[in-house]
C-alpha cells in the first residue's frame, strides 16, 4: 500500500464454533486466501480451539489469535490465560478490549493498560477495540470516548511501540446489528484515533494499523477498506463462513 500499512482481515467468532467447526472453516479457507499476498489475515478462535488452529494453518498466511488474555503470568486467577499459554502454542496475538468483554465481563480501562504492555512483552501482537455506544455517539461524545479509551489503554506503552499496536474501532451501535458505520463516520473516527497515537509519536502514528469493525460484510467492505485510514477490518458475523470471509479478504487485496 502507498502508506507502508499493511491491510489486516481478522475473523472474530466470538463463542462460535467447536474444535470441529474450526477445523473444518481453516480447511476450508486456506485455498481460498492462498493468493492473497497483500493482506495479514487472522482468524480468533475460542482459547479451546488455538491450538488446533495454530497446527492446521501453520506455514500459512493466516495467523491466530485470542479473545482476550489476562496480565499475570500465572496465579490464582480461576478462569484466565496468560501470555506465556498463548505464547507456548505460537498464538500471534490477542484481541482485548472487545465491547462485549468491557460490557458484559467488566472489562475496565485500567486492566487493559496492563494487558497491552503485557502481550507486547510476551512477543504477541495487542488488537485493541475502541468504540463508542449509540447514546454517546448521538450524544457528541464519540471523540471523548475514544480519547478516553486509548490514552487510558495505551498509556504503559513505551512510544517506540506504540506502532506495533492494532487498534479497531468499532461502534458499539454497529455491532451484530447490520447497522455499519458509513464511510464518513468510519473515516473520521480512524483519523481521529490516529491522530491521538499521534499526539504521543507521529512516527507511531504512521505505522499503527486502525482496523473498522461493525457489521462488515462482504459487499460493504471494499468501501470501508478503501478509506485512507481504515487498514482492515474485525469481522464478527461474516467471519463465520469461509466464503464470506474470503470475499473480505480480496476486498482488502
Ligand atoms: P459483527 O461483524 O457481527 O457486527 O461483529 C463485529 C465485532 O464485534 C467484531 O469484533
Amino acid at each position: 500500500m502507498s502508506n507502508g500499512r499493511r491491510p489486516l482481515i481478522a475473523g472474530n467468532w466470538k463463542m462460535h464454533k467447536t474444535v470441529a467447526e474450526a477445523e473444518a472453516f481453516v480447511a476450508a479457507l486456506l485455498p481460498r486466501v492462498a493468493t492473497a499476498d497483500a493482506v495479514d489475515v487472522a482468524i480468533c478462535p475460542s482459547f479451546l480451539s488455538l491450538g488446533a488452529m495454530v497446527d492446521s494453518a501453520r506455514g500459512s498466511r493466516v495467523e491466530v489469535y485470542a479473545q482476550n488474555v489476562h496480565y499475570e503470568d500465572a496465579g490464582a486467577f480461576t478462569g484466565e490465560v496468560s501470555p506465556q499459554m498463548l505464547s507456548e502454542l505460537d498464538v500471534h496475538g490477542a484481541i482485548v478490549g472487545h465491547s462485549e468483554r468491557r460490557e458484559l465481563f467488566g472489562e475496565t480501562d485500567r486492566a487493559l493498560q496492563l494487558k497491552v504492555p503485557k502481550l507486547l512483552d510476551a512477543g504477541l501482537k495487542p488488537l485493541l477495540c475502541v468504540g463508542e455506544t449509540e447514546a454517546e455517539r448521538e450524544a457528541g461524545d464519540t471523540e471523548r470516548k475514544l480519547r478516553h479509551q486509548i490514552g487510558e489503554d495505551l498509556e504503559r506503552v513505551p512510544e517506540e511501540l506504540l506502532g506495533e499496536v492494532v487498534i479497531a474501532y468499532e461502534p458499539i451501535w454497529a455491532i451484530g446489528t447490520g447497522l455499519v458505520a458509513t464511510p464518513e463516520q468510519a473515516q473520521e473516527a480512524c483519523a481521529f484515533v490516529r491522530a491521538l497515537v499521534g499526539s504521543r509519536s507521529e512516527e507511531a502514528a504512521q505505522r499503527v494499523r486502525i482496523l473498522y469493525g461493525g457489521s462488515v460484510k462482504p459487499d460493504n467492505a471494499a468501501e470501508l477498506l478503501a478509506l485512507p485510514d481504515v487498514d482492515g477490518a474485525l469481522v464478527g458475523g461474516a467471519s463465520l463462513e469461509a466464503e464470506s470471509f474470503a470475499a473480505i479478504v480480496a476486498a482488502a487485496g
